[in-house]
């Protein structure tokens, strides 16, 4: 995000005459996942506040993003998109916003190189704070009280206080994206993402990992390479900077809905909350208010897709949301975890044959292999992150598709979430440094792994 250039092509107006559509038009359908706002007034005079306020990114952004997704689409780029399962209002501080940049970063350098493909980077992040939940209430103790949803809706501590939907937030949750936004774009313009400056990126537990020496070849192999191509070409500016982008859930229609404008010399709306929102597994129905929310926005969207979901229910999905086949409109992010990859991906991919659509599709092999072990801790196993993945690349292939990215739960913190990995994280070691309220991400050297898998795994694949 931090140097764009308005879109070459002139975004065409839809062809299809779509139903007509407002911003609360949402309000007539049925919303899932959403908090009960006790006090109607409270509610609107929030969101007349938010109205007011600045964007958080603007449509030439969401435009150039656009057409990006649609070089993905044509595999002419790979996404990776990532961050934290829920961002919290207290974690917006330096350390955890810079260390999620370099870690995204680094993944980055190691796809560029390996896939060698440029790579389309977003971040989970600058308004990731609502979250869908299994249950309305939760009780402890024979104590009932509203369940935590994020908090853009209420805060975690079980206290009626704490757990009450809180329209006041969605300005706190707006004022700490900006912060983040702010921070994030500053320090790419400032150089942070400057390749000349590995030296930058290596963040000490690196130094531990077995996969320390694989990890500096690569970037010695990177290094190598700007130098070839600076003496050829002179100084490169496009290698100090990197572009971002943001994305969170559309889950909170009431803050959607008032982050939606209208900009000079466009026609439509814009959500100006994010680039790149998505459509919860819980949330994809096809009457249902996120659906009617996104289909009349102009950014590009992704929906997830659980083991679920039904062949006509997704063509209906498409139809709806992407009436005019648009270039980069449409992204699809299955999750179906490593047992139902096998059974259920192959099915899916069909059915959006079938319609002659194009689409961008994306593994996130995180939410469906989410288990809770016998002390009720959640965690995710990296050998089935891993499995899940690889299997995605080769069904894909087998298809005639193309896997076209990844969505992943990371964190640049050291934190014993996942078990596995290089460093083999046992049971034992989740008590050391779990610190996610959600779900359990990867941690920076098993993102990294990661990203050397993806790797290795999409050489094999071509
Ligand atoms: C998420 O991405 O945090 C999430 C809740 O995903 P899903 O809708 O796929 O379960
Ligand atoms: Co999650």
């Amino acid at each position: 995000m931090a140097s764009f250039e308005a879109p070459s092509r002139a975004p065409l107006r839809p062809v299809k005459e779509a139903r007509p559509w407002q911003t609360d038009s949402w309000q007539a359908h049925p919303a899932a996942q959403m908090p009960h706002y006790d006090d109607a007034v409270e509610l609107q005079s929030a969101m007349d506040k938010l109205r007011k306020l600045p964007p958080l990114v603007t449509s030439w952004e969401i435009l150039a993003l656009k057409e990006l997704l649609a070089d993905a689409q044509q595999g002419k780029r790979f996404l990776l998109q990532g961050g934290d399962c829920a961002e919290t209002f207290a974690d917006c501080n330096n350390e955890v916003i810079a260390n999620r940049l370099k870690v995204l970063l680094q993944m980055s350098l190691v796809l560029v190189h390996g896939l060698r493909m440029p790579v389309l980077r977003v971040g989970r992040f600058a308004g990731q704070y609502a979250k869908p939940r299994s249950t309305d209430t939760e009780t402890i103790d024979g104590v009932t009280l509203p369940v935590y949803r994020g908090d853009l809706v209420n805060g975690p501590e079980f206290t009626p206080a704490a757990r009450r939907a809180d329209p006041g937030r969605m300005l706190e949750g707006h004022a700490r994206s900006a912060m983040t936004m702010n921070f994030v774009r500053a320090l790419i313009d400032g150089g942070f993402a400057d390749l000349h400056h590995p030296e930058y990126w290596n963040l000490a537990w690196v130094e531990r990992s077995p996969l320390s020496a694989e990890y500096r070849h690569m970037v010695d192999g990177i290094s190598g390479a700007m130098h070839f191509m600076e003496t050829l070409a002179g100084p490169i500016a496009n290698f100090q900077r990197a572009d971002f982008y943001t994305s969170h859930e559309a889950l909170l229609l009431p803050y959607e809905q008032a982050m939606t404008r209208q900009v000079p010399r466009q026609w439509g709306w814009f959500d100006l909350s994010a680039h790149f929102p998505w459509i919860g597994m819980r949330t994809s129905a096809l009457d249902g208010a996120h659906v009617e929310f996104c289909r009349g926005i102009r950014n590009p969207i992704a929906i997830k897709i659980g083991p679920a979901m039904h062949v006509d229910q997704l063509q209906q999905l498409i139809d709806i949301l992407d009436p005019d086949d648009e270039p980069g409109r449409l992204t699809l992010v299955h999750r179906m975890g490593v047992g139902g990859i096998g059974q259920h991906l192959p099915r899916l991919i069909e059915a959006v044959k079938a319609t002659g659509r194009r689409v961008l599709w994306v593994c996130d092999p995180m939410h469906g292999n989410t288990e809770k072990l016998g002390n009720g801790v959640k965690t995710r196993r990296f050998a089935n992150i891993r499995s899940e993945l690889e299997q995605a690349f080769d069904i894909h292939a087998a298809a005639g598709s193309r896997l076209g990215g990844v969505h992943l739960e990371l964190t640049g913190e050291d934190v014993t979430e996942c078990l596995g990995g290089a460093r083999n994280l046992s049971e034992a070691d989740l008590g050391r440094a779990y610190k996610s309220t959600v779900d359990p991400r990867l941690n920076y050297e098993q993102s990294l792994e990661l990203a050397m898998l993806i790797v290795r795994k999409s050489d094999r694949v071509e």
